[in-house]
């Protein structure tokens, strides 16, 4: 039997070489000064609202937030003397009304999980940076090559790397990207916090950085495709995907985002008299689309969605109204609409 090799300096060497690596790149990708990798995309959430609020300070984060966001407002920020109060995602300027002396963050999540809502971000910046408070973004969505996130006047951006950065559905990771005003008080939360990744979860998140624009190119035509055929069936009311031209959001995504590198998620909001027990037989019908929570990587997903039930600003908004949640993968765009079809068959008992 071989004796095991021992560990070497050398080898650590490497290992701390894949966080840097990844680090720098992320940093070149989204014109950021510093990057703190953290084990999940909600620790990088977690991590900078600890970092950036104390006990009496008030923050104001979008009804549109990941539900995970909101659970961690509710709890942990609030036993902690925390207060958050919700705002409607469609507000920009207006948002001023909303600051209070206290208010030390606003938080802005484009486009909001499950609905989609783009944000005026440049409108909150502005806004928040008249008070004296920060805006920090859950960019998740955009990804780092979707735009250019701290020329709209974002102070941190957060990432659920997890998703499109890694690409394959087999790492969790999250990064916090700012600018050097903020860098040295970020990197201090992070390395009180704990939150530290392995070498192997940076190795594949390099790995998956390289084809990431590649994979946003074809996410992004699929997705097209898909939105478009979706849009013109009779049981389909609304499309939510800004990128589809006349869709809810689109100006602003034309005005902010990068054309190039749009991504495959959307939302279906089913016309009125299909039933959720109807969308439930068209996804078991599909044969393509995996049933998944998260996004990103190179399959499709489909899922049905109650945002109504989540929000509190805007729960009217969504209430009653029958939602799925699609992500088009890298799967030959002919294959999804065939098996969309059949499953929009399916649906009706064909
Ligand atoms: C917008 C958004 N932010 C953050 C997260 C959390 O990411 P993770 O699963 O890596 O904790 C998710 C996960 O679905 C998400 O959709």
């Amino acid at each position: 039997m071989q004796p095991t090799p021992a560990f070497t300096n050398q080898d650590i060497g490497v290992v701390i070489r894949w966080l840097e690596d990844l680090e720098e790149a992320l940093c070149a990708i989204e014109g950021a000064a510093a990057c703190m990798l953290t084990p999940s995309g909600l620790s990088a959430i977690t991590t900078t609202l600890l970092t950036l609020l104390k006990a009496g300070d008030h923050l104001l984060m979008t009804d549109s937030c990941y539900q995970p966001t909101r659970d961690f407002c509710d709890g942990l920020l609030a036993r902690m003397g925390i207060h958050t109060s919700y705002y409607d995602p469609l507000l920009g300027a207006g948002i001023a009304a909303l600051l209070q002396p206290n208010t030390r963050v606003v938080f802005a999540e484009s486009a909001g999980s499950l609905t989609f809502e783009m944000q005026d971000l440049p409108a909150l910046a502005a806004a928040a940076h008249e008070q004296g408070a920060l805006l920090v973004a859950d960019c998740t969505w955009a990804t780092p090559l979707g735009w250019q996130v701290f020329e709209l006047g974002v102070d941190v951006s957060v990432h659920a790397a997890t998703k499109y950065i890694v690409g394959h559905s087999d790492v969790l990771l999250g990064a916090i990207m700012c600018g050097q005003a903020l860098a040295a008080r970020l990197r201090q939360g992070h390395r009180e916090l704990g939150m530290s990744i392995s070498g192997d979860d940076a190795y594949l998140a390099l790995r998956g950085l390289r084809t990431l624009a590649a994979r946003l190119t074809l996410h992004q035509q699929n997705a097209a495709h898909v939105a478009q055929w979706l849009s013109a069936r009779p049981e389909v009311a609304q499309v939510l995907y800004p990128p589809l031209p006349g869709a809810d959001g689109h100006a602003l995504w034309l005005r902010d985002c990068n054309p190039r590198y749009a991504n495959g998620l959307m939302g279906v909001v089913f016309a009125p008299g299909i039933s959720a027990a109807q969308v439930d037989r068209l996804i078991d019908a599909t044969r393509l689309f995996g049933i998944g929570y998260s996004w990103g990587g190179y399959e499709s997903l489909i899922i049905p969605v109650k945002p109504g039930k989540l929000r509190s600003v805007t729960a009217e908004r969504w209430q009653g109204k029958v939602m799925a949640r699609l992500h088009i993968g890298l799967e030959d765009p002919a294959d999804l609409l065939a098996d969309l079809q059949q499953a929009f068959a399916a649906m009706h008992g064909g």
